[in-house]
């Protein structure tokens, strides 16, 4: 029987099928507290988390805010421009400051790939990246994925082509490894620039035509072009990305007549794709987001309910 012993979750590389589909079973049971007029259970009563977060963000702070609330967990949001860091304290005196306020779980999102494996070696409570760099970003996976099986009622054979900056995104390499994990089928596409050295060895198809990209595809997963890289003349211009890789209700003519759009957010209307296909009838973009907290109430509950003797990452 599928059992969860990590201390963390740091990615989805590491895991097993078996792990991954534990989770999103785990997030199925809770999907129904947030539907309750009182949106709340006792599951995580006593426990302190932090969300620690050293990058902006709205999506994954309120919803494992959310999520921690909702299992009756106390939560305390520590952000990096309002802490001591800013008068030299280091990440790991601070962490480890945090946890001697008997924390038992640091949620931390950090713009340096590794930060959060750097903190769970340091740390006895438990760690849940939440983005690290352009390495992982496990739960936006697994709530993608998670709304995928929803909507799909599997994932074994489906052709999912994720869309834009795969060499700059967390959000791409963290779906590769799950979704490689559980049978689909994934094609990367984008601007040559925008793909990671030897893509293929991620076990991925890979084109630079978006006709090939979406013609097969089951779900488009579509990355947000990364503004702030501009500077670094990855692509010409946003007015030639949003021609080639842009999803318009045009280029969706070639689609199937069931695809879902996804989208991670935050999402650039008109660049990576048109307000109509957003707001549109394949769009599971807000539904994702509503699956964010029941995936991150279980990821919650999973890493508190682990032997107390484990204290390893891996
Ligand atoms: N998808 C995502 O990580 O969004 P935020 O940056 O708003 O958390």
């Amino acid at each position: 029987m599928a059992e969860w012993n990590r201390k963390d979750l740091l990615g989805l590389k590491e895991l097993s099928r078996e792990e991954i589909l534990f989770i999103l079973d785990t997030a199925e049971s809770f999907r129904e507290v947030s539907t309750r007029p009182i949106k709340k259970v006792p599951a995580l009563r006593g426990k302190t988390v932090v969300n620690f977060f050293f990058e902006p963000s709205t999506r994954t702070r309120a919803s494992f805010e959310l999520a921690a609330k909702r299992l009756s967990a106390d939560i305390v949001n520590i952000s990096v421009n309002s802490s001591s860091m800013v008068k030299g304290e280091t990440l790991k005196d601070t962490a480890r400051n945090i946890e001697a306020m008997k924390v038992d779980i640091i949620v931390m999102r950090h713009s340096s790939s590794g930060a959060p494996h750097m903190l769970a070696k340091a740390v006895k409570s438990s760690v849940i990246n939440a983005g690290d760099g352009s390495h992982e970003h496990p739960t936006q996976a697994l709530l993608d994925i998670f709304t995928i099986r929803e909507k799909k009622g599997r994932l074994e054979g489906l052709n999912v082509s994720i869309i834009g900056d795969i060499a700059h995104s967390r959000v791409a390499r963290s779906n590769i490894w799950g979704l490689n994990k559980l049978g689909a089928n994934v094609t990367v596409c984008g601007p040559t620039t925008l793909m990671p050295q030897e893509v293929e060895k991620l076990g991925v198809r890979v084109t630079n035509k978006l006709k090939e990209a979406i013609e097969e595809a089951d779900v488009l997963n579509i990355l947000r072009v990364q503004l702030e890289r501009q500077s670094e003349n990855l692509f010409p211009s946003i007015r030639e990305y949003t021609n080639e890789f842009g999803i318009d209700s045009e280029k969706l003519k070639y689609a199937k007549k069931d695809i879902l759009i996804m989208h991670p957010g935050p999402i650039n209307r008109g660049i990576e794709l048109t307000p109509d296909v957003a707001d549109g009838p394949y769009s599971v973009i807000l539904d994702q987001v509503t699956n964010g907290i029941a995936v991150r109430m279980a990821v919650l509950y999973l890493v508190s309910g682990r032997p107390e003797s484990d204290e390893t990452s891996d």
